[in-house]
């Protein structure tokens, strides 16, 4: 890719040693300037890195233009390539020892002095970086980002294509899509009072395909979910989607390990060693505290119960649930305090905890501790004790995070390793206490597993689905499940999280309906393409890899959106905004 247009015959990044002698033109900004002793260099930067441009002071012409340059003036200059003066040489970049004497140069254009600076590590503040996001992506660091994802999505596409895919778009504009969070919503000017809903997935549409008969379906799909920011979450975000007819479960996790491996090795020269691990719901919940457990490093929640019997202590025996977790090393009060409020975060009531110093041993529960419990614990010296007593999913989920703060805390985590890992057999549903009802844990199409159909009625919390998460160095980057797709099934799971078959034929009939006409058993998967990319370059903000996110409050510095908007617009759509301070009505 040699960059050659009517107006350049080489990206800066490409001028090496093997054009010397030879005349090029380069076009892009001004990095650097700098002026030794009447001669001006100049670093000119464009996608593909940077050159440096050399005045020759017996050119009064453009030395004169060259000495009147500013940073981030858009240049375009044609000149001779000669080898730097060997003091100069900079082994370092890639255009290092060469540099490009002018003869003829032109500004393109001129910069205002750039209000944020391009070039990477420096420390800009987020409300910056975003109001001027056009000038951020300017920053080569950042400029890699979105070129890395973009290689990413090519790779994927190009191995979802030669296994039969075929990328369908499905529409913007739908009817709600469950996914668990609240939707965007667009009034029709058309249809007074109705709206639209933006999708926060394809989920239904990549069914209805299935039935349409296309077998093998994709799509790098946008998808819109009004719910609280993260680091790892934005109100638009993009998957790639799939689904698959004819398939059982492990016919789609196979191509999305081939898929997975195909494109990482792609991307990053890196082997991918598949099939991925797999690990039940119940055990990672059980072992690390997470449904998306990290696994670059061991340490697991042990279950005590048993054990703190010994103790004779009513917060232990009295517990639904007592676990521990073990690490070779010691704390300060200060450190145990900073834990403490950790798992208080998730709802433990307290963190016991005893530690050996110096052969004695010491920590919240050291008087207790008879010989007995510590033999059967096994606690050497430099060795600490962490116990959570409580009920069950709170001591799995507050030990959890505790185990992750450990992990970092204690170096245990390998960072440059990628491991990936399926959690399949996730319950079906979970009860949701601020809402007091029964919800589906994935997405209300998820097949239950036939083996516990018999319970779904009786003991709907007690049912398994057909679903998988995959999971990559603790982070949920996909999820999929196989479907149902049978009506009759389908009411049944819509009535128990309290769809009544009317309420369901509103929200979903159409789907209802097209299961009537010979819907074929499918399933699939969607990857979240910004989180998956994040997490392949050792990154945790998803921002870093999208062109133009949101802030934290889903604004947009840049364009002000969301915005007012005008009276006419409000009346052709007839909507009234309220005030919601004042309307008594809100
Ligand atoms: P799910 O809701 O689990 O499944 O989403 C799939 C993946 O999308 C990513 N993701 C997000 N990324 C950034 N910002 C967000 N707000 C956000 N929300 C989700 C996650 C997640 O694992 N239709 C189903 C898939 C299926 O069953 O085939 C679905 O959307 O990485």
């Amino acid at each position: 890719m040699s960059g050659k247009t009517a107006m350049r015959t080489n990206y800066c990044g490409d001028v090496d040693s093997s054009l010397i002698d030879k005349t090029v033109i380069v076009c892009g900004w001004v990095k650097k300037l700098r002026n030794h002793g009447g001669i001006v260099f100049v670093d000119l930067r464009d996608r593909s890195g940077v050159v440096q441009l050399v005045s020759n002071p017996e050119d009064e012409k453009v030395d004169k233009i060259m000495k009147g340059l500013k940073r981030e003036f858009v240049v375009q200059a044609e000149g001779v390539v000669r080898k730097r003066p060997e003091v100069q040489i900079n082994k370092n970049m890639k255009t290092g020892e060469v540099e490009i004497l002018v003869k003829k140069i032109k500004v393109l254009n001129e910069s205002d002095e750039p209000p944020i600076e391009i070039k990477d590590d420096v420390i800009i503040t987020d409300a910056n970086r975003l109001k001027y996001r056009y000038l951020d992506l300017r920053r080569p660091k950042i400029q890699r980002n979105i070129i890395f994802r973009h290689k990413l999505v090519k790779a994927v596409r190009d191995f979802l294509d030669s296994e039969g895919f075929v990328e369908v778009e499905t529409p913007l504009f739908v009817k709600s899509t469950p996914e668990g969070a609240r939707d965007f919503l667009v009034p029709s000017r058309l249809h007074h009072g109705k709206f639209y809903a933006l999708p926060q997935s394809p989920q239904i549409y990549k069914q209805l395909l299935m039935v349409a008969g296309f077998d093998r379906y994709f799509q790098i799909a946008k998808c819109l979910r009004d719910e609280d920011l993260r680091a790892d979450r934005q109100p638009e975000f993009t998957q790639i989607d799939m689904e698959m007819s004819f398939v059982k479960k492990e016919d789609v996790m196979d191509i999305v390990e081939r898929m997975i491996k195909y494109s990482v090795e792609k991307v990053l020269k890196k082997q991918i060693k598949i099939p991925f691990e797999r690990i039940s719901y119940d055990k990672a919940m059980n072992e690390y505290g997470s449904d998306k457990p990290d696994l670059r490093f061991e340490l697991k929640l042990k279950d005590i119960k048993d054990e703190v019997k010994t103790l004779g202590l009513s917060i232990f025996d009295n517990a639904e649930s007592v676990k521990a977790l073990k690490v070779k090393s010691l704390f300060s009060r200060k450190k145990i305090k900073e834990f403490e409020e950790l798992v208080k975060v998730y709802k433990a009531k307290g963190l016991a905890w005893i530690s050996m110093k110096n052969n004695e041993l010491i920590g919240s529960i050291s008087k207790f501790a008879n010989k007995e419990f510590i033999d059967k614990v096994g606690i050497s010296e430099g060795e600490t004790l962490f116990i959570i007593a409580g009920e069950k999913d709170i001591v799995n989920i507050s030990l959890g995070q505790l185990r992750l703060k450990l992990g970092q805390e204690l170096n245990l985590i390998k960072e440059d390793e990628l491991k990936f890992v399926w959690v399949v057999d996730f319950p079906m549903f979970e009860w949701n206490e601020d809402e007091h009802r029964i919800e589906a844990k994935h997405h209300p199409f998820t097949r239950p597993k036939e083996e516990d159909l018999n319970k779904l009625e009786e003991k709907p919390l007690e049912v398994r689905a057909e679903a998988y998460d995959i999971v990559l160095n603790g982070w949920e980057v996909g999820g999929g499940s196989l479907r149902i797709n049978e009506p009759d099934l389908q009411k049944r799971v819509f009535k128990i999280i309290g769809l009544s078959d009317e309420k369901a034929r509103e929200k979903f009939g159409f789907l209802m309906d097209a299961m009537k006409y010979g819907a074929p058993p499918h399933g699939g998967l969607a990857i979240g393409l910004d989180r998956f990319v994040t997490l392949l370059k050792g990154m945790t903000d998803i921002r870093e890899f999208i062109a133009f996110p949101k802030n934290k409050s889903a604004e947009n510095p840049m364009d002000g959106s969301p915005s007012e908007v005008s009276e006419e617009q409000l009346k052709e759509l007839g909507i009234k905004v309220m005030d919601k301070e004042k309307d008594q009505s809100w």
